[in-house]
């Protein structure tokens, strides 16, 4: 028997607590299989929280969270929170609770599944081979800086500003390095270092520390030529590693290679193991309630969590080749279904992929 493991669940609104549940139920699995041990506990976050607590984050859900060994979270917001003040939204929670956690980067594997090629607009021929992640800086950058409103010669003005120091650049890099030498040793270094003066200081640092990965190969690429090639050849890139908002518009891009948002991971890492894993997607309030959510995004989730915070490669195999294999079997949700008619919904979803997990 592994040790026990502490997750602190967060399921969060909308499809977030439906999502979840079915990636309890593999883990659930795991446990049997590979003699891995669980311990699930719960928070209230998001506008659920609003609602019943008042903040986004309540002190003992961050608590709960800091006291895991991962987190497991749904998804949060909604139309009913959209029009609160600031510190009532539950996007601040989001950002809220990486900040505390210290959690700085945003890792999102992008995998074109072979039978799911005719889910994207892009050709078959244009996708074949694409297997990349981008990591995304969390907590610097323009969406941080200091932003403010003045009357200026032409009326209002609005101002955003964007700031990173070295020790941002440095720790986030090492990361993308560090990930591209456990792949294909190929490491993308995306910035607008022709006109930002952050990205030229990002770019420096990259350079700087280069020398110490001899055996990954760097390239440095324009963010707006990264845009085009993620389109034209997006099996020519392994590990992206970029700043906050470039890596915000460049993984939502990299996710739509893969046809559709509900088959998207993603881990929110810092120093250290702990991680923080969740569906890229959001809480998708247009189908909440009605059982039809794509499960498939939270329970690859689950695989990361066990790869990166874990150390279970095993058990994270063993939950892609299931997932992987119902899909090959033909059972598809709304989302990624051609003939819509023939979907299925996300428990019997969950409980096929529970099914075909295998030792
Ligand atoms: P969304 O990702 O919730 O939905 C976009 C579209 O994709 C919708 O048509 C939805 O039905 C579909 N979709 C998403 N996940 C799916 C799944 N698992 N299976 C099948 N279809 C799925 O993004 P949207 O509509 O922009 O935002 C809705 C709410 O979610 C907003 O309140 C937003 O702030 C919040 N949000 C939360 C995030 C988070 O918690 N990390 C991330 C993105 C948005
Ligand atoms: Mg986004």
């Amino acid at each position: 028997m592994a040790e026990i493991k502490k997750i602190a669940v967060v399921a969060g609104d909308g499809i977030g607590p439906e999502v979840v549940a079915e990636a309890i139920k593999v883990m659930r699995k795991t446990e049997e299989l590979f003699g891995l041990q669980f311990e699930f506990e719960h928070g209230l976050f998001g506008g659920i929280a609003i609602d019943e607590r008042g903040t986004p984050l309540p002190q003992d859900t961050l608590d709960m969270c800091k006291g895991s060994d991962a987190v497991l979270l749904g998804a949060v917001g909604g139309p009913k929170w959209d029009n609160n003040p600031k510190e009532l939204r539950p996007e601040t929670g989001l950002l809220g609770i990486r900040k505390a956690l210290g959690l700085f980067s945003n890792i999102r594997p992008a995998v074109v599944f072979d039978c799911l090629k005719d889910a994207s607009t892009l050709k078959p021929e244009v996708l074949e081979g694409t297997d990349l992640i981008v990591i995304r800086e969390l907590t610097g950058g323009i969406y941080f800086g200091e932003k403010f409103r003045r009357e200026g010669a032409h009326g209002q003005e609005a101002i955003d500003t964007c700031v990173y120091n070295v020790a941002e650049i440095e720790r986030i890099v090492r990361q993308g390095f560090e990930v591209a030498q456990k792949r294909s040793k190929r490491l993308a270094s995306v910035d607008k270092a022709n006109v930002l003066e952050t990205s030229r200081l990002w770019r420096e640092t990259v350079n700087r520390i280069a020398p110490e990965y001899p055996d990954v190969e760097l390239e440095h690429v324009l963010v707006d030529n990264c845009a085009m090639q993620l389109l034209r050849r997006p099996s020519s890139f392994d590990v992206i590693v970029t700043e906050n908002m470039f890596g915000d518009i460049l993984s939502d891009e990299a996710a739509m290679l893969t046809g559709s948002i509900g088959m998207l991971s993603s881990a929110s890492l810092g120093e250290g193991s702990f991680g923080l894993y969740e569906p890229v997607h959001g809480s998708a309030p247009d189908i909440a309630g009605q059982g039809i959510a794509n499960p498939i995004a939270t329970i690859l989730s689950v695989a990361l969590m066990y790869r990166l915070t874990f150390g279970y490669e095993e058990a994270a195999t063993a939950i892609e080749t299931a997932v992987k294999n119902v899909l090959d079997a033909g059972h598809r949700t709304g989302d990624i279904a051609v003939d819509k008619s023939k979907a299925i919904g996300t428990t019997a979803m969950g409980d096929l992929i529970v099914a075909a997990i295998k030792r």
